[in-house]
C-alpha cells in the first residue's frame, strides 16, 4: 500500500474513514457545538467484519475530524447499528451532575455452528462529549426470545407520554418500544404488514415529525432501509412512509411506494438527534454505498463514505405529501462562483464546455426546456472518462451513466442503471455536487434526489453541455469551485 494508492478516490468534501471498513451511521446526535458521527467500522480490515462504532465530529456539518473509535464488542457480542441522544433530564440516572450522551445500539453474537445469530439491544454512556464511554452494567436492555432479526435501534424523546420511544427492524416489520428510563422497554406496536417494498430485510427505521411547508400540519416520516436480495436488482435502498404517530402506532397516510433517493448509493439514512429548537432542522446522511457491491469496491486501505448532510422538509403535493432533500446550507460556504452559465444551446450547434480543474465542483443550473426533446450534462475525468447524467424530455426521466466513469468492472451491479423520474415542468432546476469519487444530483429544488459513485482517474476537468432535438435555455446557472483555491 503506498501513500498514493491509499489517497486515490478519497473524497475532499465528504466523510470517509482515515483506515479501514464502514458502513451506516450510527448515532447522529449533536450535543454542546459538536455534530457526532458514529459509523459501523471494522478497525482490522477494509471489508465488513467485526463491527465497533468509529467516531467523528464536525462543527459545521462539512468538514470532520475522525477520532478515537468509541465502541468495542465485548462478551455479548459485536456493535451493529443504533442511535444516540442526550439525556438531559437524567431519565437513565447516569448523569447525576450534567447532561450527557447515551448511545443504544445492537450487540450481535454470532450463534456458533448451525445457530442463528442473537441480536439484542444495549446502553452505553458517555460524560465527557463522546470521548470515552462506558456500557451499562445491565445489558442487554432488549432481548427477543425468537426474532433473529432485531436491530438497529433509533430511539427519541415522546414529549405528550413523557417517554422514550424506540424504532427496531424487526425482520420485515418495524416494531416501536417505550421506556421511561432506556432501561426498561414495553413493547407498543408492529407497522409494516403488507406495506411497503418487502424485497430484502428491513433495516435502519427512523421516525420523525416535520411540519408540511406553508402550514401548521405536523406529519411524520418513517425512513425504512431495505437490505440486498440477491433474487431482485435493486439492491440495497430506502424507502419512506409519510403518516401520523400517537406515541405508540404508526399509521401512514396511504400504501404508496417512497423511494429516498433514485442513486444506488445512499443506504442506511438516518437523522441527527437533538439539533437545538432554535436551528429546528431535520438533517439526515446516508451511507453512500450499496451491499451488492460495498465491498468490492477499488479503494486500496479504507471503505466507503457518506452522502452529504442533507436538511429535510416536507410538501403537500397533489393528493399526497412528498421528502424533500438538499445538502445542509453550511455547504455554501465552502464554495465560490467560477462562472456564470447564460446561454440558448440548440442541438444543431455546438454544446457548451467549461473547464474546471478543481478537486470538487457544484453546477447550479436553471433550465427552460423550450423545444428540446432532451439534454446532456457531460462530466470529463480526462481524455477518456466521463459520467454522462442524460434528461429525457419525452419520457421525463434523468438517467446517470456510469459506464465510462473509470473503474466499473469490480461488480456487473455497478453498471445498473440509475433513472429518476421528475415532474414535466418547463423549468428544471438542478444541483449537482462533483467529488474525487461521487455525484449527488438534486432536482427541482430537492424535490429528488441521486446518488452515485464513481471511480475515475482525475477529478471532474471539464463539464459540456448539450441540447438534443431542439433547443434549451440555460439561464442564472453557476459553477463553483472550492473556495480559496479558485485558479
Ligand atoms: C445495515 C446493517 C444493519 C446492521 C449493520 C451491520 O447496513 O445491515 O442492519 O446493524 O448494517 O453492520
Amino acid at each position: 500500500m503506498t501513500v498514493e494508492s491509499i489517497q486515490k478516490y478519497k473524497p475532499k468534501l465528504h466523510f470517509a474513514p482515515q483506515k479501514n471498513w464502514m458502513n451506516d451511521p450510527n448515532g447522529l446526535v449533536y450535543f454542546e457545538g459538536e455534530y457526532h458521527l458514529f459509523f459501523q467500522h471494522n478497525p482490522y480490515d477494509s471489508v465488513w467484519g467485526p463491527m465497533h462504532w468509529g467516531h467523528a465530529v464536525s462543527e459545521n456539518l462539512i468538514e470532520w475530524r475522525e477520532l478515537d473509535i468509541a465502541l468495542y464488542p465485548d462478551e455479548h457480542g459485536t456493535i451493529f447499528s443504533g442511535s444516540a441522544l442526550v439525556d438531559w433530564h437524567n431519565t437513565t440516572g447516569f448523569f447525576p451532575e450534567k447532561p450527557g450522551l447515551v448511545a443504544i445500539f445492537t450487540h450481535h453474537l454470532e450463534g456458533g455452528k448451525g445457530k442463528v445469530p442473537k441480536q439484542s439491544q444495549s446502553l452505553a454512556y458517555s460524560h465527557d462529549n463522546g470521548r470515552a464511554w462506558k456500557k451499562f452494567n445491565g445489558n442487554p436492555v432488549l432481548e427477543h426470545e425468537s426474532k433473529g432479526d432485531f436491530r438497529d435501534p433509533k430511539v427519541f424523546w415522546y414529549e405528550e407520554t413523557r417517554r422514550w420511544v424506540m424504532m427496531l427492524a424487526t425482520g420485515q416489520t418495524v416494531s416501536i418500544y417505550s421506556s421511561v428510563n432506556l432501561i426498561d422497554w414495553q413493547s407498543e406496536s408492529e407497522f409494516g404488514d403488507n406495506l411497503g417494498v418487502h424485497e430484502g430485510v428491513w433495516e435502519c427505521p427512523d421516525l420523525f415529525p416535520l411540519k408540511v411547508e406553508g402550514s401548521e400540519e405536523i406529519k411524520w416520516v418513517m425512513f425504512v432501509s431495505i437490505g440486498d436480495n440477491p433474487e431482485y436488482n435493486a439492491g440495497s435502498r430506502t424507502q419512506y412512509f409519510i403518516g401520523a404517530f400517537d406515541g405508540s402506532k404508526f399509521t401512514p397516510e396511504d400504501d404508496s411506494v417512497n423511494w429516498l433517493d433514485f442513486g444506488k448509493d445512499n443506504y442506511a439514512g438516518v437523522s441527527f438527534s437533538d439539533i437545538p429548537k432554535t436551528d429546528g432542522r431535520r438533517i439526515y446522511l446516508g451511507w453512500m454505498s450499496n451491499w451488492q457491491y460495498a465491498n468490492q469496491t477499488p479503494t486500496v486501505g479504507w471503505r466507503s463514505q457518506m452522502t452529504l448532510p442533507r436538511e429535510i422538509s416536507l410538501q403537500r403535493s397533489g393528493e399526497g405529501y412528498k421528502v424533500i432533500q438538499n445538502p445542509v446550507h453550511e455547504l455554501v460556504a465552502h464554495f465560490t462562483e467560477q462562472e456564470k452559465i447564460d446561454q440558448v444551446l440548440n442541438s444543431t450547434g455546438e454544446g457548451r464546455t467549461i473547464s474546471v480543474q478543481e478537486e470538487y465542483m457544484k453546477l447550479e443550473l436553471n433550465i427552460k426546456k423550450l423545444n428540446a426533446d432532451g439534454f446532456r450534462i457531460s462530466l470529463h475525468h480526462g481524455e477518456e472518462q466521463f459520467t454522462d447524467i442524460v434528461f429525457d424530455f419525452v419520457k421525463n426521466t434523468l438517467t446517470v451513466d456510469r459506464a465510462n466513469s473509470g473503474e466499473v468492472d469490480f461488480s456487473d451491479r455497478f453498471l445498473d442503471k440509475q433513472v429518476l423520474p421528475f415532474n414535466n415542468v418547463e423549468n428544471l432546476q438542478l444541483q449537482i455536487i462533483v467529488d474525487t469519487s461521487s455525484v449527488e444530483l438534486f432536482v427541482n429544488e430537492g424535490e429528488c434526489a441521486l446518488t452515485s459513485l464513481i471511480y475515475p482517474e482525475k477529478p471532474c476537468e471539464k463539464v459540456s453541455l448539450f441540447a438534443s432535438d431542439g433547443i434549451i435555455n440555460i439561464m442564472d446557472s453557476y459553477i463553483y469551485v472550492p473556495k480559496g483555491r479558485q485558479k
